[in-house]
């Protein structure tokens, strides 16, 4: 996820695009650029970091003279953060300038196609390639040439494109990418979202799937991919600025809640293949994970509630033990590691300061091979571990994690299929059945958050507990783990998990008339023995909200409230059964008036022991 600007008009070009990109900042904010054009040569400024560099470097934009531009906001996927991959990226004699939002899933294919033709590649970035093609296929009409473009490339993307051989244009393209366009008094404006454009103009264009749009400072037309015109009517946003950010949603947090389906996607969909997963950037030979004896896996809060699940699924699948540990604990503990080991690191923003000190501890033990699995492209988990299995996420602003915690999952059933596929622990018919049911999340997602408002009633009638339980067994108890953190981290209501069985054990004495106890009921083998559990709580006077697979009507006998996920493998529930809890916990803190994107004494990145 990234952001972009672009601006022709009678004003200058630089103020406009850094106003509208610190709109979009939120969209990713590791590197911004910026390419204004005078009439006479197209300047390009960038930095890493957050825009406010940007905005010293250039003065505001003063430095950049112009009244056509193009900016960006980077979110790196393909090559760490810096000035090199920062965008825009240039053709090679500078004629062509792009900036894009998106992956180019082809590019590697592209670029070995240039690099015959001769083209030179400054950066890592797939967006470089769509530089050197648009140059490639530019014989004078740089209409022409962006549909071929379009042809050729496969994935998503949105790009804002300048030529210096024609001073009164620009181009702006879109396919699963957002991208639009506002007419404002002194000019035309594109944008990733209408956040960057409100402060000019409320009528707004919206650019389909393989549409271009050629801007001049006064007129827009667009077109199809067949280069036929098209009419099209402008949209009047009503919404205000703070809500244009989030998308219209009220909080980041319920915006990241929806964005999981996307996600969950985005991680799953380029590691299967022809019915296989491959998972390339494991760097690991066939041999080496057949070797692999044991498995630790690292993290902290949510990442760590992932590590749970992610033994049950990778034992279940794989058959290999895996040992779940929190950094804090494990960067101390002297963990008895060797070559036969596999570490984990888990981490969302790849700074947390435990999670990157177990991961130096888990390299000071010769041959120990450590993956990480983050989601911000070059933070340190990623450049210090041995190999990177990024998480397509996206930036997450929330400070409780939701869309993360989603593709941190996936990730790690897609390595325990890889595992089981390479050791033989499971057979071709069911890896077809697990890629099936794995491809179907992000729908069944979709699903469970359709039945969000049934949950917000309920969420309201418990904005007064004082103590909330979370039960499941397996599988469940992961679950368990982290919808009770979402709940205590943004509504401040004390809650606990705990694995069903372990209840009776000393804590069911806490359990009074109207405590609320969540019991996760997701796993079929399990069901029964969950289902006892329940008894023993209702018994007491608990009010029970049971989380359960589509079918089973009979847990309304003794559940007082039943939330139902669709069928999945039992392996993939949590995916699914984690949405309810994140929107729960979401609603009551809203009851409460809470904070709920910045809870009280939390910070989103913890890079301090
Ligand atoms: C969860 O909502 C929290 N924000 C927190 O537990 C978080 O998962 C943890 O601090 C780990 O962060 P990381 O994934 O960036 O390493």
């Amino acid at each position: 996820m990234c952001g972009i600007v672009g601006y022709i008009g009678t004003e200058q070009a630089a103020p406009i695009l850094l106003d509208g990109l610190e709109k979009l900042e939120y969209r990713g904010y590791d590197s911004a650029g910026l390419a204004v054009y005078d009439g006479q040569e197209i300047q390009v400024m960038k930095s890493v970091g957050r825009l406010q560099v940007l905005h010293e470097l250039s003065h505001g934009g003063e430095k950049l003279p112009g009244t056509l531009g193009i900016g960006h906001t980077r979110w790196a996927t393909h090559g760490s953060p810096n000035n090199e991959n920062a965008h825009p990226h240039f053709n090679k004699d500078k004629s062509i300038v792009v900036v894009h939002n998106g992956i180019i899933e082809n590019y590697m294919k592209l670029r070995k196609l240039l690099l015959a033709r001769g083209y030179e590649f400054v950066s890592e970035t797939d967006t470089e390639v769509i530089a050197h093609l648009l140059d490639y296929y530019y014989k004078g009409d740089p209409l022409e040439a962006v549909l071929k473009v379009m042809q050729r490339v496969e994935g998503s993307y949105a790009f804002g494109i300048l030529f210096r051989e024609h001073p009164d244009e620009l181009y702006a393209v879109r396919k699963d990418s957002p991208l639009i366009v506002g007419k404002c008094g002194h000019g035309n404006i594109i944008a990733s979202d209408v956040s960057a454009v409100l402060k000019y103009t409320r009528d707004v264009y919206f650019i389909q799937n393989e549409e271009v749009a050629k801007l001049t400072k006064d007129e827009i037309h667009f077109y199809n991919i067949d280069c036929e015109e098209l009419e099209k009517e402008s949209t009047r946003i009503e919404w205000d600025v703070n809500a244009a950010e989030k998308g219209g949603y009220a909080h980041f947090m319920f915006k990241e809640i929806h964005e999981q389906p996307k996600a969950v996607r985005d991680t799953i969909s380029p590691r299967i293949r022809d019915g296989k997963i491959v998972i390339e950037e494991l760097g690991m030979s066939e041999e080496e994970l057949a070797a692999v004896r044991k498995i630790y896996i690292v993290a902290c809060g949510s990442a760590y509630h992932v590590g749970v699940a992610g033994k049950y699924v990778i034992e279940g699948m794989a058959r290999i033990p895996v040992e779940v540990d929190l950094a804090s604990e494990f960067r101390y503990r002297r963990p008895i590691l060797d070559e036969n080991t596999l570490v984990i690191i888990i981490s969302q923003s790849g700074e947390t300061a435990d999670s990157l000190a177990a991961l130096r501890e888990a390299k000071r033990h010769s041959g120990v091979t450590v993956l990480g699995i983050v989601n911000v492209v070059g933070s340190s988990i990623a450049r210090e571990a041995d190999h990177v299995m990024y998480t397509w996420a996206g930036p997450e602003i929330a400070v409780a994690t939701t869309k993360a915690y989603s593709t941190q999952l996936v990730a790690l059933y897609l390595l325990a299929m890889r595992f089981a596929g390479v050791r033989g622990t499971i057979g071709e018919e069911e890896m077809a059945d697990l890629i099936r049911d794995l491809q179907k999340l992000p729908d069944q997602i979709e699903m469970v958050l359709a039945n969000k408002e049934r949950l917000q009633r309920f969420a309201n009638r418990y904005a007064a507990a004082k103590s909330v339980f979370f039960i499941g067994r397996g599988i469940d108890y992961a679950i368990s783990l982290e919808g009770s953190l979402k709940l205590k981290e943004i509504s401040y209501i004390h809650s606990e998990a705990y694995a069903a069985g372990e209840l009776k054990h000393g804590t069911i004495s806490l359990i009074e008339e109207g405590t609320l106890v969540a019991a996760i009921m997701t796993q079929e083998e399990l069901y029964k023995k969950t289902l006892s559990n329940v008894v023993e709580v209702k018994s007491r006077g608990a009010f029970v909200m049971a989380v359960t697979n589509l079918g089973h009507t009979d847990c309304e006998k003794t559940a007082d409230y039943v939330i139902y996920i669709p069928k999945t493998n039992p392996y993939f529930t949590d995916s699914l059964a984690v949405i309810p809890l994140q929107i729960f916990a979401y609603y009551v803190a809203l009851a409460k008036g809470c904070d709920v994107d910045k809870p009280r004494n939390l910070a989103k990145s913890v890079t301090v022991e």
